[in-house]
Formats: C-alpha cells, structure tokens, sequence
C-alpha cells in the first residue's frame, strides 16, 4: 500500500539539517515502522505507553474493537484496565520528573500588541490543581460535564485541565458561537457547571460573552434545564481584580466602553475569588483508559450537532505522539498552532499534545490581520518560533497582501510548517513554502477530523516527499482504503470514498448520549470500515489527495457546517416556508454559504428580508455560518419523488449553465427562473 520507495520528481523535500536531528529521518524509516505500527499495534503503541505514568497496568488487549456493525456492537478500547491521569501526564510528570519546572509551557499573546505572559509547567501544574480544587468545592464530580465558553485565555487550559484533574468531562463550545448553540450544547450533555468570561476582543471587535452566555443560561432554563452555577473569569474587566471580591459579587469595575457583565447572585461564581483560597495541590482521580475524557460537539449532516466522545489514554498516546512525530518535535522547539480551543485542532495541538511533550508553545488570542496583517509573523520573530500550524484559509486570507508584509520579518526560526482543516489549493501550498518558509521548511499538510482525535493523513516533516495539495499518508497504525459505491476496496491510482479499515488509540469512542447514532453515521454504509464523509484520490505514486466532503456538509474556513442545521435556521424564520443550503467556492474561505429560500405565498423578497435572514442564521448557529448569498427562490428543483436536486443548486449558485442531466426533474422552468434571480458574479 505503501510504496517501497519515494517518488523523486515533482515532489518537494525537507531540508538535509531537518533530516540531521529528526525522530523520522527518512521514507525508509517510516515505511518500516508503519509495517510495525500495522502488523503488531500492540508492540507499538505498548513501547510508547512506556513514557507515560500508569497507576495500573493494563489487563487485555493493547487494543481491541470492532468495525463491524453485521458483527454486534461498535467499540474500540485501548489499553482497557490501565488507570491513569491525563493531567497528571502532561503536568506532573513533566515538572516532577522531567524537570521541566521551569520551561515555559505557554507564551501567551493578547489581542493587543503587548499584552502577554509567560506561563511555565510549575505554575500551570499550581494553577490546574487550585481549579481543580474549586471544581470538587462547588460539587463537580468524575464523569460529570462541564462546558466551557472561553476565549483564548491560559484559563481555558487550566479549566480543561483542571476537569480532566477530576475526571470530568469537559465540553468547550468554541466563544464564536451563539446563545443558542451553547444552549443545545449544555442540554444535550446534561452539564452540570458552565464556565464562562465577562468579554474578550476579536480585533477591534467586543464580544460580550457573559451576556451571551446568559443569554444561554435563560434559555436553558426555558426549556426546562436549570444550570446551577456559572464560573465567570474575569478577563476585561481585571483591574477590578485588587478590591476584595467574594463570589457572590459582580465585578466593580467596567473599564472597557461597552463591556456588559450581567451578574445573578443566585447562579455566578467569580473564577478569581473562588480560587483565591483553594489549595494548589490536588490528587489527581485516577481514570481508567476508557473513560470519557470530553466531549466536542461537531455539526452532523442531520443538522443536530454529535458529541464527540474522546476517552483518556488512546487520545493521550495519539497526541502526543502525532504531535512529536507530524512537527518532529525537539526540545527546544518553541511552537505555535494558530486554532481556538474551541475546535479540535487546539484540543489536540494546543493543549494535550505539546503538553505531553513538555513543549513550550505560543497561545494566541487575537486576529492574524489585527492590527496589520504583518501580525503572525511579527509573533515568530517575537518568540522564534520553530514550528508554525494554521489553516488554508489564514494562508489564502494573507497571500491577498502579498509578499511585503511577511518580508518585514525575519521568520529565520522557522523549521516545519502545518496547514489542517480543508484541502490545500497547491497555489496556496507555493505561497506558504516559498515566501513564509522561503523554500526551507516543509509543509506537513495534516488530514484528520474532530473524530479522529489525531492526524491520520500526514507527511512526516524529514521523511516523506511532500506533494502541494496531498495529504500524501498514513500516520502510523492507520490503514486507509478508498471504496467504491458498492463498497469495493479500489486498488491502485483510484478515487471513492475514504474510509479506515481499523482504529487508532485516538479514534472517537461514541456519539455523546447516542451509540447508535455513531453506529450509523461513521459504520452503517460500508460494515467493517469507519466512514470518514470525505472523497478521495489516490494517485499512481500511492499518495492520498482529499477531494472535499461527499456529504450534505459544508467546509467554511476550515470549519464543518451542515446544510440542514443552516436551513432548519432559516426556515425558523415565519417568512421562510423552505430553504436549501449550498456551498459556493469562494477565494479566501474555500466554500461560502449560497442560501436558496422560498417564502409563504404572498411574501415578496427584499433586502429587509436578506437582512434579517443572516441575522436569524447568526443568532442560531454562530457568526462564522453567516450566509454570502440569500437568493429569492419561487420553486427549488426537485425529483419527482421531492428531493432537492443539491446538484443542480450548486451550478446556479456558481453560475454555470452546464448542468449535466435534469431529466428526473419535475418541472424543469424553476431552472430558468433560478438562474435569472442569481446573487453575486460567477466564480
Ligand atoms: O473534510 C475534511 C476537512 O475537515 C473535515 C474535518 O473537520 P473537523 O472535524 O472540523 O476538523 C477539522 C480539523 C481537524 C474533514 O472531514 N479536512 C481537515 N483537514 C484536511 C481536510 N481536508 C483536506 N485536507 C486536510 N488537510
């Protein structure tokens, strides 16, 4: 499957100092040790068990599972028995036996041009284990839930630290979203605690986050769930940190214009007088491997958001080591991914990976065209930064300015470049490895999912030939396979649906609350494999190229929206009596919202209407599923049986008259007049 050896023309190669001191030195090497990670899994991962701390060994299997729903039930367990501590791992260990005390942990980078700190392993072991104390004060138990509402603060790390301390399980719902997405995130996961900030800024933007997480709180309660308590940091509002708080007050002081802290006596807790007194040390629960480690919810094709479901010690030896091996990660490397924690990239690679290496990375909270767009890699030049991870969408946003504002700095620090989240375009891939890493450093283009926990795709930065747009891989112990529509396994230069044949540690373990919906979802349509919802390619030399979702969902800046959860939004509208959602390519976010929307009898569109409309879409879901396009639409083109012909939307929205064969449409003039109402050039 994999080739014995690397193709030599039109691929791209890492630099021969990378290969010097690299884990994975060459194509050779990670071929033999893929054969070993695929023949004796157990033998693998079991020798990179050994860096870690157990409090008990594991009894069975290294890992065992099954992919087949003709077979009974899905599960995967790894390392099933062995009892551990994910925070123990990445905090105790490292400052107690590692002796990494005093490393710095995070670099941490405000919005604003020099508002930062600087956290070190000691201090985020102190902090973790304080929270971790005012958790279990306020009653938060093992395997209870926990959602966290946060911007990028180090606090959102302790307080995801600080619960995986305790065993409970965290919940971050990204800061972007809306009261109601957070509201449908905490009902679905029964949370018994939320915690939350007063406000943050996005650029130049205020979000008032308590308010909307009030907002949330209310409507919670609406529907019949009562949240108890809400932990609110104080993050703008932090002068007013000085005066004596208890944690009944609200904070004293307002000193950004606009920033509204809405106070309940009954339900908020102030995070800095809670932990004012609670004691920095604290006994980590001892979990076992399989039990829950959180929960991130991902948008679903039904439009009902799934709650992914990590558990502790497969997610912990999958991160750790995609992390030490994708980034080639060497100690005195000084990282930076650009995520929000809110998504999984920043679960993965922000949080648990680097911190179970001992790595010292940056923590970004601010914009990377805010103030300029010289920003990011005036951020490098800052900390000498070595490894640098973003999307494909910050790359296209930033290649509009051109080369000029990434030549002011140095970038000499940079090694190894990342990109995640959407295919590459190979223009971008040129753009990232000639200007920013002026032809130096190699582009790791990482294909995974919220699903996968880990990378599964990847080149290996020494090792393998890279080519612009190819995920090229497998990380080890993965064995990928593209079917046909009948569920044949295609040999050879193909294209199909992707599909794994076997589970990783880091793979998800159930849908929050909905095993069958898991089953359905990822095992139903081809027995035997996990179902990644994506196409495709493998070409002649063996490398995989993904060639975009085969599914009703939509990628938007790196980020998975269903088309059903954007129309159930709009259809909530009393205008709207049927809405369809399509993807339209677009330069910077790879795909935006083109909306198609048929009103009740009588209605006439209007720009009021479109208004409100985006407004409605934002409200529900959250700014980043705000449509582009809303387009009036009398009739949508359907079957005969009333199916929404997607197809042949996706051609009106781009605007190309080519639309293949439309004879199973019922009435073919919706067509025609579709056309004529269009929104925005063609692309
Ligand atoms: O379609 C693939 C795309 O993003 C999807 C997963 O989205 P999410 O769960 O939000 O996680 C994003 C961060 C891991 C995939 O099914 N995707 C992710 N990375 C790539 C990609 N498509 C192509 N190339 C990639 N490198």
């Amino acid at each position: 499957m994999i080739p014995d050896k690397a193709p030599k023309e039109d691929v791209f190669h890492g630099s021969d100092d990378l290969k010097k001191e690299a884990h994975i030195s060459s194509f050779e090497k990670y071929k033999e040790l893929y054969m070993k990670s695929v023949e004796s899994p157990g033998e693998f991962w079991g020798d990179i068990a050994k860096d870690f701390f157990w409090k008990t060994k594991h009894t069975g299997q290294f890992l065992d599972y099954n992919f087949d729903v003709t077979r009974g039930e899905i599960f995967v367990k790894c390392m099933d028995g062995a009892s551990t501590n994910i925070s123990y791992n990445l905090l105790d260990r490292n400052v107690h036996e590692r002796k990494l005390g005093d490393k710095v942990a995070f670099y941490w980078e405000g919005n604003e041009p020099g508002d930062e700190l600087t956290v070190t392993y000691r201090e985020l072991l102190q902090r973790v284990c304080q929270f971790a104390n005012v958790l279990k004060s306020q009653g938060v138990k093992k395997g209870d839930r926990v959602s966290i509402y946060m911007p990028m603060v180090v606090e959102l790390v302790v307080a995801m630290l600080a619960c995986a301390r305790i065993g409970a399980v965290h919940s971050i719902v990204f800061a972007g979203f809306s009261a109601e997405s957070l509201c449908e995130r905490i009902m679905d996961s029964q949370c018994s605690l939320l915690i939350t900030a007063d406000g943050f800024y996005r650029g130049d933007k205020l979000i008032n986050l308590k308010l909307l997480a009030d907002e949330a709180l209310q409507k919670c309660r609406d529907k019949g769930f009562p949240m108890q308590k809400c932990i609110m940091l104080k993050h703008l509002s932090k002068e007013a940190e000085d005066t004596s708080l208890d944690s009944q007050s609200p904070p004293a002081k307002r000193p950004c214009p606009g920033l509204q802290v809405p106070w309940n006596p009954d339900v908020d807790l102030c995070w800095l007088s809670l932990t004012r007194g609670a004691s920095d040390e604290c006994e980590p629960e001892w979990c076992d491997s399989e039990d829950p480690l959180f929960i991130l919810y991902t948008s679903g094709s039904t439009g009902k958001p799934k709650g992914v479901l990590h558990t502790v010690s497969g997610y912990m030896l999958y991160t750790a080591t995609t992390f030490k091996l994708v980034f080639d990660y060497q100690p005195d490397d000084v990282y930076w991914c650009t995520a929000d924690i809110g998504w999984i990239t920043g679960h993965s690679y922000i949080t648990y990976g680097p911190l179970a290496n001992g790595a010292t990375s940056v923590l970004f909270e601010g914009l990377p065209t805010y103030p300029d767009v010289s920003r990011m890699w005036e951020i490098v030049d800052k900390y000498l930064v070595t490894k640098f991870y973003t999307a494909p969408t910050a790359i296209r946003l930033l290649m509009k300015y051109g080369r000029e504002p990434v030549q002011k700095f140095k970038r000499e620090s940079l090694k190894v470049l990342g990109t995640v989240g959407e295919p590459i375009n190979p223009e971008a891939w040129q753009w990232y490895y000639n200007v920013v890493g002026e032809r130096r450093c190699p582009v790791v283009d990482t294909f995974w999912q919220t699903e996968t926990g880990g990378h599964v795709l990847t080149p290996l930065p020494a090792a393998t030939p890279m080519k612009p747009g190819s995920a090229t891989f497998p990380f080890f112990g993965v064995v990928p396979a593209i079917l046909n529509e009948s569920g044949e396994e295609l040999e050879g230069p193909s294209e199909g649906y992707l599909v794994f044949k076997r589970p990783w540690p880091g793979v998800m373990r159930t849908v929050f609350g909905n095993h069958q919906r898991f089953e359905t979802i990822y095992f139903k349509k081809f027995p035997g494999y996990y179902v990644t919802g994506d196409g495709c390619r493998r070409d002649k030399d063996g490398y995989y190229w993904i060639t975009g979702r085969i599914d009703d969902m939509l990628n938007v800046s790196g980020h998975l929206l269903s088309t059903a959860e954007v129309e159930s939004a709009l259809v909530e509208h009393e205008a709207v009596a049927e809405a369809a959602v399509v993807g339209r390519p677009h330069p910077v976010k790879g795909e935006s919202l083109y909306c198609f929307v048929t009103l009740n009898d009588g209605l006439t569109f209007n720009r009021t209407l479109e208004a409100e409309l985006k407004k409605q879409v934002r409200e529900k879901i959250g700014a980043i599923a705000t449509p582009d396009f809303i387009q009036n639409a009398p009739g949508l083109p359907k079957t005969r049986s009333g199916k929404i012909m997607r197809r042949v939307l996706r051609k009106i929205a781009c605007g190309e008259r080519d639309l293949g064969d439309i004879s199973t449409l019922a009435d073919s003039s919706v067509v025609e007049q579709l056309f004529q109402n269009r929104c925005g050039a063609a692309v």
